[in-house]
């Protein structure tokens, strides 16, 4: 814990973020900030309010739930809100708006990370790489067989996307996507057609997951979803669990109504180990990975740190919410 007295701004940080971001804060000279300093233990509810007591500005990650009670809590001091995450649904964003608390967030950082995250749990789902290690350490590695572990290649297929540019390599037929209106700009770097969501779920072989997950977009994977997919398509999250009814893939996955699912995002987080999606073998789950390799978590804390101070001078942040 860190404690500092003086007249500078105070700052409450949730979680021991990464060294970019705390060298940022603690060399900025700009602030005074206390530390829940802790990365494998969230701050404890009661101590989250009791810190943010009179606070100026307050960095958290997505775990803390920034709601009415929270800011209520913080008082009239609390100006700036800056998250280490690109998901903002553990906002509430009507209260941040209606007390004129600015935020911030680390969009862009990360997509190199997820992508990349994203290409390889498709991959590890459709050519069932768990199942084969699996089989390979447990003693299921007989004689070689002609249709063992097979699975289902990305080699002309039709993807619905948001990780075209990495699949390129991989001779993909089409790629599709659908979005609340057509993004003419960025679709036309891969050539991707604009389809509705009906169609999405219709044509793709692989599907995949990347949208925030808001009002609008809680639970859109559903069993109406996964009953217009191919039974030979694979389903990948990597956004938000909220976003996908989990009994509804569990049925679809279970039923053989979709081949396979590759989630690194789910409700809750993290997933009790007797949940029945883990007892699927064409479902591969990861533990919300995808932005995690050393240099992006360094990125986002960097940006999180910098947006909270710039918002603190009152100046506009690199990465700034529109609420
Ligand atoms: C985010 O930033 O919202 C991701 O889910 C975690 O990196």
């Amino acid at each position: 814990m860190q404690r500092e007295m003086s007249t500078l701004p105070r700052v409450y940080v949730t979680r021991q973020i990464p060294p970019e971001g705390l060298k940022i804060l603690r060399e900025s000279g700009q602030v005074q900030f206390q530390l829940w300093d802790s990365d494998d233990i969230p701050v404890p509810r009661q101590e989250l309010l009791e810190k943010v007591k009179g606070v100026d500005g307050l960095l958290c990650v997505l775990t803390e739930k920034i709601d009415a009670e929270l800011l209520e809590a913080a008082g009239p001091n609390l100006k700036v809100l800056s998250t280490m995450s690109v998901g903002f649904d553990h906002l509430s964003l009507e209260e941040l708006k209606k007390r004129g608390i600015r935020v911030g967030y680390t969009p862009d950082v990360l997509t190199d990370a997820v992508a990349e995250l994203t290409v390889a749990l498709l991959l590890t789902t459709s050519r069932r790489l768990i199942e084969a290690t699996h089989e390979a350490k447990t003693g299921g590695w007989g004689t070689w067989r002609t249709l063992w572990l097979c699975g289902y290649e990305l080699a002309n297929s039709t993807v619905g996307v948001a990780i075209a540019e990495r699949l390129a390599p991989f001779k993909v037929k089409k790629f599709i996507y659908t979005d609340v209106a057509p993004r003419p700009e960025l679709a036309s770097i891969i050539n991707a057609e604009y389809v509705s969501l009906d169609e999405l779920a219709k044509q793709s072989d692989f599907l995949t997951v990347c949208c925030a997950l808001t009002p609008e977009t809680k639970e859109i994977c559903n069993k109406d979803l996964f009953s217009k997919m191919k039974n030979t398509s694979i389903f990948i999250n990597t956004s938000r669990g909220g976003v996908v009814n989990q009994e509804d893939l569990y049925e679809a996955l279970s039923t053989g109504q979709i081949a396979g699912a590759g989630l690194d995002v789910t409700v809750p987080e993290p997933l009790p180990t007797n949940h029945p999606l883990f007892t699927l073998k064409n479902c591969v789950i990861l533990p919300h990975i995808a932005s995690a390799s050393y240099s992006t978590r360094n990125a986002m804390s960097a940006l999180a740190a910098n947006n909270l101070l710039l918002g603190l001078r009152g100046e506009p942040m690199i990465k700034e919410l529109k609420l």
